[in-house]
């Protein structure tokens, strides 16, 4: 709703570096272009439904006229854009909040139920009811029957400014307008016209200062707030942020258009301490996600424990995963030792994986006195070895870093600098890399991610989900990352960083630094020749993109999933065909099967018959049609 108090417009833009911008989708483009990756294909009826109860609460069926609240009750004749955008009071639609924010609520309650974030939804301002409505529909469509929806209105209008209590709401004039008090009976009406009336809905009627403190909630997996004023939406944060649970959502439909709203949300996050990362659906809307419990993602994750005790933590903690090749690592500890860093600054473990030599001499002899060696009983692999030198680590940021791979003078220098002037909701921050062959020669560097230092747009994530841009000795972690959203996925040993890259992007904001910096060593590890030769390099990142398709939201999802299945689904083509062509048929087959498994997009079809042409192919049809045929692959936990 736009302000319509005394007080001056706030423009709608939002401080820098508060607020990451998700891209809006055109007026044309977003009415069609929702399809669900993951659930649509399965259930299509599901979204056709959900689809159509948007349409309706908005009116976009019948396009009914809107009140000009400029000129005071004027009546003016449907406009799609305005509808669209929600910049209108519909004469008729059960919801004023226009279609890109309904389809937002929408995506974050299908985004709840798909990832298991318990709690009720609630609306705290429902008017004539549209945006309740949505969420009871969604619960239908979704067969969910142990979750309510809890709809908090006076049904009598806002509450008279009350400027002793909230000076920011002196003047405001929200009371005077009868278009905005509903009552009950007509909300209750407009619920059973969708036959969404029942048990599952319960009305909250009152001012919320009277209602929400003793409201019946003990969990909340979405808390939307559309009060308006300073007053409204402040008493909403305050009884009920607390009860949103990990992973649950955060939306406030008013903060780029009504300045108290606005004010309330600033001075509740601060006082609150705050840091996630405000997200503007549509210049209005904006949401922002509790931080999530890793097990939200996965139960298997597990999380990294907060340091006990009050001793002095170094600034860096350096972790070098090792197994038994000895060629490199004199470069890569000198690369960091020479940088000259104390311990008080600087801690440093050497993770030796039970390579079938004891290094603990030569590691210590390359150490100057300050790396620590620790060798595992066990050969653990790759991530969960370097989790377990994570474990051991105190300092406030982490770097791992392989054998192989060095950094350049000022690497840390420079990156705690740029650290320490980015905003407190850097979780993750890079620095420009690359990449070396084994004979020592500079080979490829990515395009700039950024042309000068400072924090990745949200489109990141983006780019971050449809393929890997980054390699390891470039990227340092906030220690409490791992504390929040868990630490490598043991059970993807080729994509893990990948995955977590992700993973931390949908919950923290990610620095960059331009100078390059870092340099990563291109050859294969060992594990990595084993993957590659069993096929499981292909499994991992199928793997992964179907995790993508289920932790991203729905927007980036869209915009990210079909790039990046198309990209990975080619390449696996162009490997099995090297493998037929080396008379390798049962890789082949492996890497075929993996690509209709994450694509069967029509682009790829002249692959697909090339493929099929190849007269080794021959020996795998039946198996291919068995899996055009969609029969499960793989064993379970393969
Ligand atoms: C802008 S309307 C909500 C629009 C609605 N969410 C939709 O989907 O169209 C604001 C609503 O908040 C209610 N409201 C605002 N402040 C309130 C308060 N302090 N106590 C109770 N109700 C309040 C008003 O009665 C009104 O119905």
């Amino acid at each position: 709703m736009t302000s319509i108090s005394g007080a001056p417009h706030k423009p709608t833009a939002c401080p820098k570096n508060r607020v990451r911008y998700t891209s809006v989708p055109s007026y044309k483009g977003a009415e069609m272009d929702r399809m669900s990756p993951t659930t649509d294909l399965v259930q299509p009826t599901r979204s056709l439904y959900l689809d159509l109860v948007e349409r309706c609460l908005i009116n976009a069926i019948y396009e009914d006229a809107y009140t000009d609240w400029r000129e005071r009750g004027a009546t003016k004749k449907f406009d799609g854009a305005m509808r669209h955008w929600g910049r209108d009071w519909p004469s008729c639609a059960h919801t004023m909040i226009g279609q890109v924010r309904l389809r937002n609520l929408r995506d974050l309650a299908e985004q709840v139920l798909v990832e298991n974030v318990p709690g009720d939804f609630i609306e705290t301002g429902v008017w004539r009811g549209g945006a309740c409505i949505l969420l009871r529909a969604v619960l239908q469509a979704y067969g969910v029957t142990d979750r309510r929806v809890f709809a908090a209105d006076s049904f009598e209008g806002l509450p008279k400014p009350n400027p002793e209590h909230y000076p920011a709401d002196a003047g405001d004039l929200h009371h005077t307008f009868e278009e905005l008090a509903v009552s009950l009976q007509q909300v209750k009406a407009n619920f059973a016209s969708y036959g969404l009336l029942d048990e599952q809905v319960v009305f909250l009627k009152g001012w919320f200062k009277d209602t929400l403190p003793s409201a019946p909630i003990e969990k909340l997996a979405i808390l939307r707030i559309d009060g308006d004023m300073y007053e409204s939406t402040m008493e909403a944060l305050q009884h009920l942020y607390d009860k949103v649970a990990p992973g649950g959502f955060i939306i406030v439909d008013d903060y780029g258009c009504v300045v108290g709203c606005q004010q309330a949300v600033d001075d509740f996050r601060r006082a609150r301490n705050i840091s996630d990362p405000i997200i503007n659906i549509d210049g209005w809307g904006i949401f922002w996600r509790n931080p999530v419990d890793a097990t939200v993602f996965a139960p298997s994750i597990q999380r990294l424990e907060p340091i006990s005790g009050g001793a002095p933590q170094p600034f860096w903690s350096v972790v070098v995963p090792l197994y038994e090749r000895q060629s490199y690592l004199k470069q890569c500890l000198d690369s960091i030792l020479d940088q000259g860093l104390g311990p008080e600054e600087m801690e440093i473990f050497v993770i030796d994986d039970a390579s079938p030599t004891n290094l603990k001499e030569f590691v210590e002899g390359l150490g100057r006195g300050r790396v620590k060696y620790i060798r595992n009983a066990t050969n653990l692999g790759l991530y969960p070895s370097t989790n377990d030198g994570l474990r051991r680590t105190r300092g406030r940021w982490i770097h791992v870093l392989h054998d192989d791979d060095w950094i350049m003078p000022d690497f840390y220098t420079t990156l705690k600098r740029g650290i320490e002037q980015a905003p407190a909701s850097i979780g993750v921050a890079f620095c420009m890399y690359v990449n070396w062959d084994e004979q020592n020669s500079s080979t490829w560097s990515p395009p700039p991610f950024r042309t000068a230092a400072g924090t990745m747009p949200r489109d990141f994530l983006v780019k971050l989900s449809v393929a890997n841009p980054l390699n390891l000795p470039a990227v340092v972690y906030r220690r409490d990352a791992f504390e929040r959203i868990g630490l490598f996925r043991e059970d993807l040993p080729y994509t893990a960083d990948w995955e977590w890259y992700v993973r931390s992007a949908l919950q923290f904001d990610w620095h960059y630094q331009p100078e390059a910096l870092a340099r990563y060593r291109v050859h294969a590890s060992q594990q990595t020749l084993d993957l590659a030769r069993l096929g499981l390099t292909a499994r991992d990142i199928r793997r992964t993109l179907e995790i993508f398709s289920n932790i991203l939201p729905r927007e980036v999802a869209l915009r990210s999933l079909p790039v990046a299945r198309e990209h990975h689904a080619r390449s696996f083509f162009a490997t099995a065909l090297k493998h037929f062509q080396a008379g390798n048929q049962e890789l082949a087959g492996r890497f075929v099967f993996e690509a209709l498994a994450i694509d069967t997009t029509e682009q790829l079809r002249p692959e697909f018959i090339q493929l099929l042409l190849h007269p080794s192919a021959a020996s795998i049809f039946h198996d291919i049609r068995a899996a055009l045929l969609r029969r499960p692959m793989y064993p379970p936990g393969q």
